[in-house]
């Protein structure tokens, strides 16, 4: 959605600053409704974006009360600002016109008509969150499809089928959203994940941490905000920080943290006594500036197959230095904790990915490709082989959980949900491709593999030109 506000009536709005809370009295209503919030109109609010609210108001009470919630509404941002579109932007909405010719509503008339658009994308909130936008655009979170297309044998061999995709990877990941006969398509809408691809060629969807229309950094300082992408066996992030010292202090003192103090301004030790993912990953503390960038402050690609340094991840090199990011994480820890204690954290983490690597990724890298070479395993396809099920697993589940576990002080992930599979799995399968060496027996192929119908073409606008 490509946008002409009226500046001048944002600005002059702005000055104002119109607490909008304090303008509205409460008035009781019926019983397992919200309080209904009146509303005031204030000053300076264009009358298209009064229509907004006082028909939203009646027609979804439980999203006008949302919105009246957030510090927008208070700082007189409102429906206007972010869902304007023009009439020929591809994403807007050609229904919404018909909302300006009812006559059961006070607002739906011709004269309060404007485009609107149901999408609000990273670059609407550019506008007014230029740093957030910025840096979020170049995180792996919004360049996700990119990484994705190269790197992942469900998608390049059409192993799953797209609704399989759309209901898992894509819910996580984003879609490419797409407009049919004026409408956007249930394949691809409604969807919030975080590298999900704008008609506006934007990446990414604020509301993955963020959810409407609260906007609200205290829900996306809370661990519970990341676990609803990052669980289950191949990264349980949420879980291994459950586990964790740091998340028994969440448990038991969470009531007690200060949430919501201002952006910014979120003091470890002052406003909670142990880190969530936000306080490591994204917020500020001390020296070290608040990031929408959660590749920054990383020194290892713990998720990929052979665990490498983010600069050398090829799908997407970092542009950054390890050692630098290594450093801003360190002084994020020693706001609580003394220098040894977390330099000899990372000196168990680096010896932990440097025994994964060596001892059990690269040698059943190896046997995987001499069975290849010796076409006892067939390439064109994968997963429809039972080592290259075992192979996957190895490194996409145990293999990373033992790295993560511990990576983020998760004993229990590290070993028995990590190594000792690692192992478990790492004999079995180096019995049966020696098994199948010394008879010389091609692999059993699965069949019957369902629903491998998925499309492998690349999507173009995973990788416009110039990128
Ligand atoms: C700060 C920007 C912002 C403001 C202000 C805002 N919205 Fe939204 N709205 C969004 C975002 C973001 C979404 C989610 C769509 C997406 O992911 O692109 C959304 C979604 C919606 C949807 C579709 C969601 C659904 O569940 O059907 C409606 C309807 C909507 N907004 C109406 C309104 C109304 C009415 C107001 C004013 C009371 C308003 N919005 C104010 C950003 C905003
Ligand atoms: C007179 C009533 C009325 C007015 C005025 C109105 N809307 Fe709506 N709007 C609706 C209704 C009703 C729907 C749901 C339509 C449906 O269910 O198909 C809707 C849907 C939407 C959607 C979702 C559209 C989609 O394609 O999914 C958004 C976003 C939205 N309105 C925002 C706004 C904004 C922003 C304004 C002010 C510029 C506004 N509305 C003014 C009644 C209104
Ligand atoms: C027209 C300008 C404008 C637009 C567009 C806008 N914002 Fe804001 N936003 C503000 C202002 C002003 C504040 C500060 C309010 C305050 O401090 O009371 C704010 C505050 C916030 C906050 C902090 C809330 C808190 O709990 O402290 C978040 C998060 C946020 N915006 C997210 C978004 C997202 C996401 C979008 C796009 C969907 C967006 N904003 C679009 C002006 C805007
Ligand atoms: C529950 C949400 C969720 C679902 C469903 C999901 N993913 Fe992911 N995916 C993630 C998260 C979170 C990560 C980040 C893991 C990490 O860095 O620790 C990730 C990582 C990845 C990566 C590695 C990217 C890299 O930088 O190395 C690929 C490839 C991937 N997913 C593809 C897929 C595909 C394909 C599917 C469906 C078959 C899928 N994912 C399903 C959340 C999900
Ligand atoms: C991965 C989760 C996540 C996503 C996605 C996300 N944010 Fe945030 N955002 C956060 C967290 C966590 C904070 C709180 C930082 C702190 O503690 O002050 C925050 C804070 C903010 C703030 C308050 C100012 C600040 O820098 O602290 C604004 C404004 C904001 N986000 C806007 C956006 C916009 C715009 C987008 C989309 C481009 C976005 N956010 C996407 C997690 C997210
Ligand atoms: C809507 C789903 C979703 C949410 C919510 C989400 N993430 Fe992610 N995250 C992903 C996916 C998908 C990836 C993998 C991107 C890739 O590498 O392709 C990822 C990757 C990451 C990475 C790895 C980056 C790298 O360079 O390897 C970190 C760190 C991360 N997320 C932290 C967070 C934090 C902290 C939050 C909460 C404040 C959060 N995420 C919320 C889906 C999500
Ligand atoms: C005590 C601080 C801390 C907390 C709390 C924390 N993490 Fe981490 N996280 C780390 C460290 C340290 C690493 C390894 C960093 C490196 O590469 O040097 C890491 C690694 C990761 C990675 C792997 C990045 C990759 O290589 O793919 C993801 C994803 C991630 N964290 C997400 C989360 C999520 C989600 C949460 C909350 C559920 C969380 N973290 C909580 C410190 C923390
Ligand atoms: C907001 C303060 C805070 C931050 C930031 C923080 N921690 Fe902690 N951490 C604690 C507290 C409190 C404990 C509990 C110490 C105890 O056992 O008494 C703890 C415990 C630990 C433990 C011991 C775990 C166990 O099970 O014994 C390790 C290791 C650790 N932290 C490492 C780190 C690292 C590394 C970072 C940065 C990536 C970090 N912490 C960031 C407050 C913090």
């Amino acid at each position: 959605m490509k946008r002409v506000i009226q500046f001048a009536a944002l600005a002059c709005g702005l000055a104002v600053f119109v607490a909008m809370a304090a303008a509205m009295a409460v008035a009781q209503t019926a019983p397992n409704q919200p309080k209904e919030k009146e509303f005031r109109i204030v000053r300076s609010m264009p009358k298209e974006a009064v229509a907004c609210i006082q028909c939203h108001k009646a027609e979804n009470p439980g999203l006008f009360a949302d919105w009246a919630h957030s510090r927008h509404a208070s700082a007189n941002i409102t429906c206007l600002d972010c869902h304007k579109a023009e009439e020929f932007d591809p994403d807007v909405s050609r229904d919404h016109f018909r909302q300006y010719e009812r006559s059961d509503r006070p607002y739906g008339t011709r004269e309060y008509k404007v485009a609107i658009s149901a999408v609000v994308t990273p670059k609407d909130c550019s506008r007014c969150h230029p740093d957030e936008a910025k840096q979020y655009s170049r995180s792996k979170h919004a360049n996700t499809h990119q990484i994705i297309w190269q790197i992942d044998p469900w998608l390049k061999k059409g192993m799953n089928s797209d609704f399989e995709r759309l209901s898992g990877c894509l819910h996580c990941h984003g879609t490419i959203l797409e407009v049919k006969d004026g409408k956007l398509t249930p394949e691809t809408w409604p969807n919030v994940g975080v590298g999900r691809i704008n008609l506006d060629g934007s990446r990414g969807s604020c509301t993955s941490c963020h959810t409407r229309h609260r906007f609200s950094v205290m829900e996306a300082r809370k661990p519970e905000a990341c676990g609803q992408c990052h669980l289950g066996p191949d990264h349980p992030q949420i879980e291994i920080y459950m586990e964790s010292k740091h998340g028994d202090i969440y448990t038991a003192h969470g009531d007690d943290y200060n949430w919501d103090s201002a952006p910014g301004t979120w003091t470890p030790g002052v406003d909670f006594r142990g880190p969530t993912c936000a306080s490591c990953h994204m917020s500020g503390a001390g020296t070290v500036l608040t990031s929408h960038d959660v590749t920054e402050r990383l020194s290892w690609e713990i998720q990929a197959p052979l665990t490498v340094r983010p600069q050398n991840f090829k799908p997407l090199p970092a542009k950054t230095d390890w050692k630098v990011e290594r450093d801003k994480m360190k002084a994020v820890c020693m706001q609580c904790h003394g220098k040894n204690w977390v330099d000899n954290h990372y000196v168990k983490l680096d010896r932990v990915v440097q025994e994964y690597n060596d001892v059990y990724f690269k040698p059943a890298k190896a046997m995987l490709q001499k069975l290849y070479a010796k076409g006892l395993l067939d390439k064109s396809k994968f997963f429809d082989e039972r080592l290259e099920i075992d192979y996957y697993e190895l490194w996409h589940h145990e293999g990373r959980r033992a790295r993560m576990g511990a990576a983020m002080m998760a004993p229990d992930y590290a070993w028995w949900h990590g190594f000792y599979e690692c192992k478990k799995r790492y004999n079995n399968f180096m019995e049966e491709a020696r098994e199948l060496i010394s008879h010389n027996k091609k692999a059993y192929v699965a069949r019957d593999y369902p629903n491998a119908t998925g499309n492998t073409t690349r999507p173009q606008q995973t990788f416009p030109q110039g990128r």
